[in-house]
């Protein structure tokens, strides 16, 4: 386990502490950009109220629910939908690097394609938070286009918490991008910080 990480166990037992649920959806496309560059993968993320981005999922009560009731209660607010999370789709809980007394727990998640779709349709609709808590969804680009853009300019929005390593770390994991692409991807955002 890598420092600053948890067990579920140990988050929970973890006392005067509170725990905020989010959750990466992706799928598998056939969808190319330009009806030349393949996408791969559709993951999605969220514009969230304070103009950071970040994963759906919110705040979570131990006491009152489980860690994946209270992530499913989150996600039915923000995107409109109810998706099943489940313990099997936990990935990782660490603190949170703004307090030490928050805890955040990361799940990742499956679909297919048109469920990922329905998700994208349905926060943008009946979704009770949409336009406030959430201002929209979003994509993220997982490829590299000729200029450099794509990930890279991504990755160096502003982000809330922990997200972006969240969102690098589980790229990596679930090889939704190859690590080389990846790593060049890192190095050129990482340039580009140094610079602004
Ligand atoms: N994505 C989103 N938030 C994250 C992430 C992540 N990957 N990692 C850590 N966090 C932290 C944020 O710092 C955030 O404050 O988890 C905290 C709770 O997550 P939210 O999704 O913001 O919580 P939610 O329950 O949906 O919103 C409730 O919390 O942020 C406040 O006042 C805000 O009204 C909002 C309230
Ligand atoms: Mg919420
Ligand atoms: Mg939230």
């Amino acid at each position: 386990m890598a420092s600053g990480q948890l067990s579920r166990a140990e988050a929970l037992a973890c006392a005067g502490c509170r725990h905020a649920c989010h959750v990466m959806l992706y799928s598998d496309t056939k969808t190319q950009l330009f009806g030349k560059i393949p996408i791969k993968h559709i993951i999605l993320m969220q514009m969230r109220f304070d103009g950071l981005l970040g994963f759906p999922g919110g705040l979570v009560n131990p006491a009152e629910e489980t860690l994946e009731g209270g992530l499913g209660r989150e996600l039915l607010e923000e995107l409109g939908v109810a998706i099943p999370v489940s313990i099997e789709d936990h990935v990782d809980s660490c603190y949170a690097p703004e307090s030490s007394r928050l805890i955040t727990h990361f799940y990742v998640k499956k679909m297919e394609e048109e469920q990922i779709r329905e998700v994208e349709r349905a926060a943008a609709s009946t979704a009770t938070d949409h336009g406030q808590e959430v201002l929209g969804m979003v994509r993220v680009p997982l490829y590299v286009t000729k200029g450099g853009g794509g990930l890279s300019s991504f990755l160096s929005h502003s982000f809330i918490g922990n997200a972006r390593s969240q969102l690098v770390d589980a790229v990596l994991r679930f090889n939704l991008v190859d690590p080389e692409e990846l790593h060049k991807v890192l190095v050129c955002s990482l340039k580009t910080h140094a610079h602004t």
